[in-house]
């Protein structure tokens, strides 16, 4: 064990002793929530948040007024932070009648010093604050916390620091994200993440491959590599590897039968790779491609280094060397300067390429990036008519897509009950598509040949073949 695990370890025993004392002075168990906004990345470092919580003795609690209550923030659009200040307002009344309880912020929006600001002003009621760079410190701010009365405040520039060997609570206990990188250097220049992630850092495929491999060991058969853009995994490691070399090794791990992975900048993404998961069906027949505009000029704009045709290209020759794969993306609606023709171009691309699917976002104005200062803005009504227009093509889009799988016979892997009918089990197939099924609990975490049977928009009904 490295000397960081095994301090944050020492911490674990100390948090779990304050948390003795806590419940014998409640005389009940001292709970937990946390709260998740954002992306993949940070539904897996909550995971870290509950394992350690978990390890110290405390009790996870569905609903949201429990003892310790996290909420780990996204700051990518303005709407995400929005909501948090919203559940904030919220939390106070429940702090109100639960003196003991302690709210703690984490996650990308506090790696902005005016959100720091805010809180310090507005929402003194907080008692600790920490972020991105800091959060394998968990267990010792926890602590600091438990034995500190009043606002605690903990948050770094950079740290280059990667520690992963520390408790987590899977969500699912056959399937699991992996950190592969942390960060992103590409500076979009609508985006934040590069200002709150900071640079692009790789693990090394000796630590990913011993993670996946206890994964394994436990249960785990799907992995999905985690980053902001895998393509570029490897640089600035001492070892000579790629993407696609790790990808390989990944598939190589006895009892890995899925691996996915998130996300790929097209400008990033190599023929190894498109080759790769040709030859290896293990790995899931879904790429999520973020195209972001489809027009030239705004492109360029967005500093993304790639044109509407190498985008075409590129998603032809993905075609052509893997069948059948599903092809989703990121869409952002109103960037500055954006213009009828530019939009059309983007719309264009969505009738050529026919995704699967695709996120649809309107521009937001984010402090401190380069696209923040572009003076043409464009007006709230017109994005609105053009985020509806492209709404209504790409949904029209994933429907036919879908649809042309209706009756073929494909693996799933059964992941839940149904929330709203019981006797219904969810699962995926390897393009990322959900499956209902009639069925009970043992199913979960099996893979089985499923008849799609109905397809009802963006999912299917379907029979064990
Ligand atoms: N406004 C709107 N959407 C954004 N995204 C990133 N930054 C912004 C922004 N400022 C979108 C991009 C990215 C996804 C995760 O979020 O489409 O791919
Ligand atoms: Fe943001 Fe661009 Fe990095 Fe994605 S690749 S995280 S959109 S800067």
């Amino acid at each position: 064990m490295k000397g960081e695990t095994i301090l944050q370890n020492e911490y674990i025993n100390k948090c779990k002793e304050e948390r003795e004392k806590l419940e014998k002075k409640l005389s009940r168990p001292v709970t937990f929530h946390v709260t998740t906004f954002g992306c993949q990345m940070n539904a897996r470092d909550s995971e870290k948040l509950s394992g350690i919580l978990e390890a110290a003795g405390y009790v996870k609690k569905e609903e949201e007024d429990a003892d310790v209550v996290i909420l780990n923030t996204c700051t990518v659009r303005e709407n995400a932070n929005q909501k948090v200040y919203g559940r904030l307002g919220y939390l106070k009344t429940k702090k109100e009648k639960n003196p003991e309880m302690k709210i703690m912020l984490c996650g990308c929006m506090m790696q902005e010093p005016s959100v720091i600001e805010k809180i310090m002003e507005s929402y003194r009621f907080v008692d600790l604050v920490f972020g991105t760079f800091n959060l394998y410190r968990f267990a010792e701010l926890l602590y600091k916390s438990q034995t500190h009365k009043g606002l605690l405040i903990e948050i770094e520039k950079e740290d280059q620091t990667i520690v992963e060997d520390l408790p987590t609570d899977r969500k699912y206990k056959f399937k699991s994200g992996v950190n592969i990188m942390f960060g992103c250097n590409n500076f979009c220049s609508y985006c934040i993440v590069p200002y709150v992630r900071g640079r692009e850092k790789s693990r090394t495929s000796e630590d990913i491959i011993d993670e996946v491999k206890k994964l394994a060991e436990d249960g785990v058969m799907e992995v999905m590599l985690l980053g902001q853009n895998v393509n570029s995994y490897g640089k600035g490691l001492d070892e000579d590897i790629s993407f696609a070399e790790l990808l390989r090794k990944v598939c190589d791990v006895p009892g890995i039968e899925r691996v996915r992975f998130m996300t790929s900048h097209p400008k990033d993404l190599s023929d190894e790779l498109i080759d790769v998961m040709a030859e290896n069906e293990k790995i899931c027949r879904h790429l999520h491609l973020p195209l972001q505009s489809g027009s030239d000029e705004i492109l360029k704009r967005m500093n993304r280094h790639y044109t509407k045709e190498d985008y075409l290209k590129l998603v032809e020759k993905i075609r052509a060397k893997v069948p059948g794969i599903a092809i989703t993306t990121d869409i952002i609606v109103g960037f500055p300067g954006e213009t009828e023709e530019d939009f059309l171009e983007t719309m264009d691309v969505c009738e050529k390429v026919r995704f699967d699917s695709a996120f649809t976002f309107i521009y937001s104005k984010r402090t401190g990036t380069p696209a923040a200062s572009y003076e043409d803005q464009v007006p709230e009504d017109v994005i609105k008519d053009r985020f509806d227009r492209l709404l209504a093509l790409v949904q029209r889009c994933g429907r036919e897509r879908a649809e042309e799988w209706t009756n073929e016979t494909l693996p799933v892997l059964f992941e839940d009950i149904n929330r709203q009918d019981e006797n219904l089990v969810t699962g995926r197939l390897s393009n990322n598509s959900v499956v209902h099924v009639k069925g009970d609990e043992s199913l979960i975490g099996k893979i089985l040949p499923v008849r799609l049977t109905e397809c009802r928009g963006f999912y299917y009904m379907g029979e064990i073949a």
